[in-house]
């Protein structure tokens, strides 16, 4: 398991890595597939899918997390880092699960949540347990400042992220649930106890770890009050990108990560680009790839995550660019729109039609970075018609319902739809397998409810449909591991075309005109001796030409494109259906790649 560490490696966009080579299938166990009729999905649910996900073309699952939990945050508040889940199976069932995955050709990476325990892991149950007891700096533990809080930071699920503990009259810091109790990194102790969990872990074969908010991991010197946004000052404010966090993450590539051929993934909300530079750095001092959220913060409201505006195109691929024209050589992306905290893209860039569904996919994936598919993306699963707010299981959409109607700062029904469109449940209902009653998922009563249009979005139909999302999803998952394309899908270079087409001033009236269509190219070089305009000769550019919108638009074809040499790639309109020009007549939602040369 043990790679030769002297083997030292650049991580720049040119050098060849299999998590640059693959696309990542997320998991959230908890709504994939129950296999004994609780109504909770679980590990042999999985297993039972394996053949599924290899159809599809998958190498790579990230699983949420399957610890040990009391649920509080569905599985991101872990008791016991080296369990399982009771309602998700047995270590017995994780290993045959890791074994019948390697033996498919699937790597499995697992959710890595480090910033928090829960408030039951045996750590905090000793920490809080006396003021001199070995674990109290295991957490962040503070005095009462003037009978209050220690500062005025608010957690991400409503409320001050400070709790108050009688049992010895202090308060400890939590940036999610109070039952989410944040780790002290500055305690070496900490940081030995994570280590020696994670080479456990790599131990037993595993094949990489998604880093839970790791870029929160280092909070401020002296945790100083911030900017007050509603009731407080968001804790993001006061833990992102910290003072010592590149320093812990390479003590962790040092002592773990390095000596195992890992893929390694940091969830970095708020970070920027300068800083993905140093997470996800080339000389791979620190992690593979950040996982950064810039573009789906594009349709926040000035009243933040509850608010909405429509997603703007041209600041979607304004933002999209920089990213890739930034990170390009130094560092690595991951390519997502979905995953278990993000409503369906279908029905928030898309018109929840399996049209808007392939189009959103082909933008997506062939932009240089690691894509990402979450479970029923590729089915193109919509939101979910929730009703009232007793249909939700989500802390963070039922805490903020409460927090904000009860202070008078939101009327419910305005609230409830800016729920519904942005909620993290719309993620988290069923998988839709089939028609049979719960859409296949379960024999017993699901734990949150099915989407009812399972009857027509589900994936024993779309398997048996050419056309579906599912076999689109299919084919450009096996395009980028096809020998003649893979190339230049993976490590060719980005080139945004036409950004000012159509673009006006008005970026309120996002679908006005061309500046739907979303174009670019991607170019690799020939790897031939010789001269530089030989190399550029025998190169293969790529043309990816996007109409996000569900009106017929048109697009100015730049004058070096050669049509009489372009060869389709794939598209979701028919060959036979494309007439070539310099002004491109593009139908709702089509899109199409073509390979000039
Ligand atoms: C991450 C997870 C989210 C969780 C939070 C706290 O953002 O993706 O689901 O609630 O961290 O662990
Ligand atoms: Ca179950």
């Amino acid at each position: 398991m043990a790679r030769n560490c002297k083997e030292k490696r650049s991580f720049g966009s040119t050098a060849r890595r299999w998590w640059k080579e693959n696309v990542v299938y997320q998991i959230y166990p908890r709504s994939f597939c129950d296999s004994n009729g609780d109504g909770v999905g679980d590990l042999n649910g999985i297993r039972s899918k394996l053949g599924y996900l290899k159809e599809l073309g998958i190498h790579i699952l990230w699983l949420s997390p399957v610890y040990k939990s009391p649920n509080d945050d569905n599985g991101y508040d872990i008791a016991d880092y080296r369990a399982i889940m009771d309602e998700f199976g047995t270590m017995e069932d994780f290993d045959a699960l890791l074994a019948e995955a390697h033996q498919m050709g699937i790597k499995i990476v697992m959710d890595l949540v480090v910033n928090h325990t829960s408030d039951e892991h045996q750590w905090f149950v000793e920490s809080r347990s006396s003021r001199d007891n070995d674990k109290r700096d295991y957490y962040i533990w503070r005095e009462a400042v003037d009978g209050h809080e220690p500062n005025n930071w608010g957690s991400c699920f409503s409320g001050s992220a400070w709790e108050w503990d009688e049992t010895t009259g202090m308060y400890y810091l939590h940036c999610f649930s109070k039952k989410q109790p944040d780790l002290n990194w500055e305690n070496p102790k900490v940081r030995d106890e994570v280590f020696d969990m994670m080479t456990w872990w790599c131990e037993k074969g595993i094949d990489g770890f998604r880093m839970d908010v790791i870029s929160m991991i280092s909070k401020k010197e002296g945790l100083p009050d911030g900017p007050v946004e509603g009731l407080y000052s968001p804790c993001m404010y006061g833990t992102c990108n910290g003072p010592h966090v590149h320093e812990y993450l390479q003590e962790m590539n040092r002592r773990v990560l390095s000596k195992y051929d890992l893929m390694t993934v940091g969830e970095t909300a708020g970070v920027t680009v300068e800083e993905a530079k140093k997470y996800a750095n080339a000389e791979g001092t620190e992690l593979n790839m950040v996982f950064q959220f810039e573009h789906v913060g594009l349709d926040e409201g000035p009243g933040g995550k509850w608010s909405i505006t429509p997603m703007s195109i041209p600041a979607l691929k304004e933002n999209l660019t920089k990213w890739e024209k930034e990170l390009d050589g130094v560092a690595w992306n991951s390519l997502f729109f979905c995953n278990h905290d993000q409503p369906r893209v279908v029905s928030r860039l898309g018109d929840n039609s399996p049209q808007s569904a392939k189009c959103i996919a082909t933008m997506l994936h062939f932009m240089q970075g690691t894509p990402y598919v979450y479970q029923g993306e590729e089915l193109g699963m919509t939101n979910c018609p929730f009703g009232s707010i007793e249909d939700y299981r989500d802390i963070e959409s039922i805490n903020a319902y409460r927090e904000l109607t009860e202070a008078g700062l939101r009327q419910p029904e305005e609230l409830l739809e800016c729920i519904a469109y942005k909620s993290r449940d719309n993620a988290r209902t069923p998988m839709q397998w089939d028609d049979s009653p719960n859409a296949g998922f379960t024999t017993g009563q699901p734990w949150i409810m099915v989407n009812p249009n399972y009857t027509t979005i589900n994936a024993a139909a779309e398997l048996a449909d050419p056309d579906s999302v599912f076999n689109y999803y299919k084919q450009i998952i096996a395009l980028r591991q096809d020998s003649k394309w893979s190339d230049v899908i993976v490590y060719g270079s980005y080139d945004l075309l036409a950004p000012e087409a159509g673009r006006s001033a008005a970026s309120e009236v996002p679908l006005d005109g061309n500046e739907a269509v979303f174009a670019y190219t991607r170019h690799r070089e020939g790897r031939s001796p010789g001269s530089a305009a030989r190399r550029q000769k025998d190169g293969v550019t790529l043309l990816v030409v996007c109409n996000l919108s569900d009106q017929a638009r048109t697009f100015p074809v730049p004058e070096n494109v050669q049509w009489d040499s372009a060869e389709l790639v794939t598209g979701n309109v028919p060959q036979a259906d494309l007439t070539l020009t310099r002004e491109l007549a593009l139908a709702p939602w089509q899109a199409a790649v073509w390979a000039l040369n």
